[in-house]
């Protein structure tokens, strides 16, 4: 379980602390999928950072099944905005490197890693660098790299932004696909209110910033087949909308 209390952060610039979070309090279930959608700058990035260990320096609690946060020990997945690829190695060298540093004596996962590259339509470019490939290429290899790892938790900021629609919808199925196999708990940032509601069983909305959490969701549709050509899709994704625009606009 991921729990998350009585959350603050700022960041110093220029000798002045401006707030970025405030008072996030969130649960999330093992196995659990959560989206969160927020205005541009309210903290989204931050709080996936704080998730992944990156940022250590807040106020209040941040446990993965009662521990604090320690990357080393818990396997974590993190896709950030950037996709987070190291130029200078292949494709599949970029692919294999979250399960290589989680443990070094790995066996071989060929067998993982061609299944992988061909879920994620990039057969054919395992040989090229990160800067050799398109944006949404690039942010398929970073989806390969986490889903490999099989992590305990799973974060991903905005990880199909840079997909044309169609691809889109294929990655986000094959996003299910291995959630229903592993059961990660997982949170993605996302601007797309239908993305939220068709890969998030828990819809977190977050207030401009400083962000706070204003509403969190229960999604009934959430893992419903074929779910996304449904009139109760439409009409979750129309009061989603609605909900956001007047909270934001507050
Ligand atoms: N290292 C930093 N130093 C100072 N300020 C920062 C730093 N990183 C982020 N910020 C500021 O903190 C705020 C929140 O940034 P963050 O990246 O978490 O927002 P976000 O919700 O992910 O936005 P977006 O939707 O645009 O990706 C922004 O105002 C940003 O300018
Ligand atoms: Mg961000």
């Amino acid at each position: 379980m991921i729990q998350i209390k009585d959350l603050n952060i700022g960041y110093e610039s220029s000798g002045v602390c401006t707030t970025v979070l405030t008072d996030i309090n969130l649960e999330l279930a093992d196995g659990e999928t959560c989206a969160i959608i927020g205005p541009s700058g309210c903290g989204k990035s931050t709080l996936l950072k704080i998730l992944a260990g990156i940022i250590t320096s807040f106020a209040g609690t941040v446990l993965i099944d009662g521990q604090p946060i320690m990357p080393k020990q818990q396997k974590i997945g993190f896709i950030p905005q950037n996709y987070g690829l190291l130029p200078w190695k292949n494709i599949a060298d970029n692919i294999r490197l979250g399960v290589k540093i989680k443990n070094k004596n790995a066996k071989d996962c060929a067998n993982a890693l061609a299944e992988m590259v061909q879920l994620l339509g990039l057969g054919g470019l395992e040989y090229r660098y990160p800067g050799e490939l398109s944006g949404g290429q690039q942010q398929r290899v970073a989806l390969a790299r986490a889903f490999l790892l099989h992590p305990d938790l799973l974060l991903m900021d905005e990880p199909f932004s840079a997909l044309d629609a169609m691809t889109r919808e294929e990655i986000q199925n094959v996003f299910l696909d291995v959630w229903r196999r592993h059961s990660v708990s997982t949170i993605l940032v996302t601007h797309h209110v239908e993305e939220a509601v068709y890969l998030g069983r828990k819809i977190v909305i977050l207030s401009a910033a400083p962000g706070t959490v204003s509403k969190v969701i229960d999604n009934p549709l959430f893992g419903v087949e074929g779910i996304r050509n449904h009139q109760d899709f439409f009409q979750l994704c129309l009061e989603l909308r609605k909900t956001i625009k007047e909270d934001w606009s507050k």
